[in-house]
């Protein structure tokens, strides 16, 4: 056979396969030793059929989505195999985790070596290359680049929530029949997040004809387009969806005139950025760079970060307000004690059973119940290895980490035996450090955390202030919908009494 080849062609076949051997050989051993350096013991894999594709997990995933009951399995599953283990999907490998020393690895003592996977892929069309989709030195950039901003955002006046919440307070029916909550806050959101960033609410509370009513449809079919980008893989440069690639065309359009006002606002009235008195989050941020494509960029992530996210917190917490009449009455005193004013930071921040119920909320249904990362160099975890997962597990590059929030939250080890009980009084003394994560940890924690928790407390206060009575008209258990983020399947009908 070889003799039939050309001799020059033969050699260099040969070479190759030696090299390839070697380096397999030469990866193998230093991984060796990096391992047993270390103390690393391999974690339990999951039984798997075969582990080339992992063809069975992945189906079993995939039904477990379609049935909204994917969290719930990824729970039963490290109730069965442990806290930590590893699979194998679509041929990449993950190790998956729940350890709270496992999460600070990943997201803070080793931060460097893991970075994100897939996320520019998917999310880059509508948000560009901005805080959320960069990794390495671009996203420190737009990192220190937004901080500022956040830092004052925090703690401005909230009249930029007030017309929005009225709004919607005035679609709410006062004769106690049922409404359903969910698709109003959705709106609400955006129309107080488009407020807050380019100093304009496109107001989809309020039924409008026209470009404003295409900016709210475009943004809510895009960002549903993201999971699916997402769970493609590598193989979403294959996929053309041409109404995606529209709505990510319309709302640049429309960003980018507001880009456009903020620079030449900003270049008229230099330092000053409050226009009335009023904080506009582009403005502050035109004062760091003057680039339309990266504004862009920063004010498309934050609006996807912040809008969904905002909107499924304030869904659950109602959700369980409703479900827990106790908790409610405790609440109704707390704001009742604020006699009818609006709140300000200050006030919102003395709100200790507030906060609590936040917490807890949080801690049941976080918004963003599972995430990953992706190992940019050999590294590892401290445990998980070994018989009695105390030893650090070996993560070798590509491998991928998972770790499910949802999960973590619920570990009865961790919380106690009522860990599935909504009680937000377990929080008068609860430090939970890494196994609470509902905004994430380390240097890419959630930025809008501080601004979320307050714009949440604020709309809670003033429907409270509005309506005295709440009560659920939804006899179902909750069921997931895992979209961008976690919210109720059900969505969340109530009724108010004044
Ligand atoms: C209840 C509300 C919110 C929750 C639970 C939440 C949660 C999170 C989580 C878990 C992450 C980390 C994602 C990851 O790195 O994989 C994150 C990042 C982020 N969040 Fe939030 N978020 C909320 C509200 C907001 C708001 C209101 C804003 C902005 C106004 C915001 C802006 C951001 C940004 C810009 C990032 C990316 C930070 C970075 O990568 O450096 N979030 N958020
Ligand atoms: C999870 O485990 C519980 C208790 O064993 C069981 O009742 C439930 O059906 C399981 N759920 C799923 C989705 O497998
Ligand atoms: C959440 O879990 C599902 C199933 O394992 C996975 O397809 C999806 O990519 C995960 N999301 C993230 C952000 O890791
Ligand atoms: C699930 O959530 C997404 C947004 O996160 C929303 O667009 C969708 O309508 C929700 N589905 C149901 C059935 O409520």
């Amino acid at each position: 056979m070889l003799n039939r080849l050309n001799p020059l062609f033969a050699l260099v076949l040969i070479f190759s396969i030696l090299y390839a051997l070697l380096r397999k050989v030469y990866l193998s051993l230093s991984r060796q030793k990096f391992s047993s350096k270390h103390g690393c013991k391999p974690a339990l894999r999951l039984p798997q059929r075969e582990r080339l594709i992992g063809f069975d997990l992945l189906k079993e995933q995939m039904l477990a989505a379609k049935n909204h009951k994917l969290l719930e399995t990824m729970r039963n599953r490290s109730a069965k195999y442990g806290n930590t283990y590893t699979a194998t999907m679509m041929g990449q490998s993950y190790i998956v985790t729940n350890e709270p020393e496992n999460l600070k690895a990943v997201l803070a003592m080793n931060f460097q070596d893991f970075g994100l996977r897939g996320r520019k892929e998917s999310f880059g069309p509508l948000l560009g290359n901005g805080i959320f989709t960069s990794d390495g030195k671009s996203w420190e950039h737009s990192r220190a680049l937004i901080r500022p901003s956040f830092v004052k955002a925090q703690v401005s006046n909230f009249d930029i929530f007030e017309n929005h919440i009225q709004s919607l307070i005035s679609l709410l029916p006062r004769d106690f029949s049922t409404v359903d909550l969910q698709p109003l806050f959705f709106r609400l959101t955006l129309d107080s997040a488009t407020e807050y960033l380019f100093g304009e609410s496109v107001d989809s509370l309020h039924v409008h004809d026209g470009s404003q009513e295409t900016f709210a449809s475009a943004f809510d079919y895009a960002s549903s387009e993201i999971p699916k980008r997402y769970r493609m893989g590598p193989f979403v440069a294959l996929y053309r969806n041409k109404r995606f690639f529209e709505s990510c065309k319309l709302l640049h359009d429309f960003v980018d005139g507001f880009v456009e006002k903020a620079l030449t606002e900003t270049t008229k009235r230099g330092e000053q950025t409050e226009d009335k008195g009023r904080y506009v989050f582009l403005y502050e941020l035109a004062k760091a760079t003057r680039d339309p494509i990266q504004l862009r960029a920063e004010v498309m992530s934050i609006l996807l970060a912040g809008r969904d996210s905002t909107a499924s917190l304030l869904s659950l917490v109602f959700f369980t307000l409703a479900r827990n009449p106790m908790v409610f009455a405790k609440l109704r005193r707390e704001v009742d004690e604020l006699g009818g004013k609006k709140p300000d930071y200050e006030m919102l921040r003395q709100m200790r059973y507030l906060k609590d119920i936040l917490n807890e909320v949080l801690r049941l249904y976080p918004v963003v119940p599972n995430n990953s990362r992706y190992a940019l160099r050999d590294t590892m975890l401290p445990c998980g290895g070994g018989p009695d997962g105390k030893s650090p597990v070996f993560v070798a590059r590509g491998q991928i980490v998972t770790y499910c929030v949802y999960d973590l939250h619920r570990r009865r080890d961790l919380y106690g035996a009522d860990a599935d009980q909504f009680r937000p009084e377990r929080w008068e003394s609860l430090r939970p450090g890494w196994a609470y994560l509902p905004f994430n940890g380390g240097p890419r924690v959630c930025i809008g955390q501080q601004f979320a928790l307050m714009e949440v407390s604020y709309m809670v206060v003033r429907i409270l202030q509005t309506f005295r009575g709440l009560e659920s008209r939804d006899t179902e258990e909750w069921k997931e919908n895992l979209s961008a983020t976690l919210s109720s399947l059900n969505g969340v009908k109530v009724a108010f009494s004044v």
